[in-house]
């Protein structure tokens, strides 16, 4: 079964909300999907509550124990896929694995995901977020 880790800057806003959209969307347990932070600034600290009110809204289930989780030497080894939500996050994956692990690391959509930390527009990191979910399983499913 592939393992896919969704990653952002501090792994409490958008790769969260890639991660249990991801999960709402699957069948059965076709794909373990989990997602990962590039810093550690806010590790251990829960989901946003941004974040989290559009898993209310949408009514889509997600862990509330869920806490920030930097990426980790051992997670570049283990996934199978790994997607950066915007160019920096692919950018400073592509630094901290070194160059060994290029083959695995992608964008989750073309032009990144804007960070709703800065832009306070949830919804709209939804509505991109949605999108870029639903096209990368119809791919994962095909490969
Ligand atoms: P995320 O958003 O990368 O989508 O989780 C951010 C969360 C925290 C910070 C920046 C972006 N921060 O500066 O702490």
């Amino acid at each position: 079964m592939k393992k896919v880790c969704f990653v952002c800057l501090g792994n409490i806003c958008r790769s969260p909300m890639a991660e249990f959209v991801m999960k709402d969307l699957l069948c059965d347990d076709e794909l373990v999907i989990e997602s990962r932070a590039t810093s550690s600034w806010e590790h251990g600290n829960p989901i946003h509550h941004g974040t989290q009110g559009i898993f209310k809204k949408h009514h889509i289930e997600y862990d509330f124990q869920k806490s920030s989780q930097q990426i980790s030497h051992q997670d570049f080894q283990d996934f199978d896929v790994i997607i950066g939500m915007d160019t920096n996050n692919v950018a400073d994956l592509k630094e901290m694995s070194q160059g060994r692990f290029d083959d695995k690391i992608f964008l989750f959509v073309d032009g990144g995901v804007p960070d709703p930390w800065f832009t306070g527009d949830f919804d709209a990191t939804y509505d991109l977020v949605k999108r870029g979910c639903e096209q990368w399983l119809a791919q994962l499913r095909n490969s």
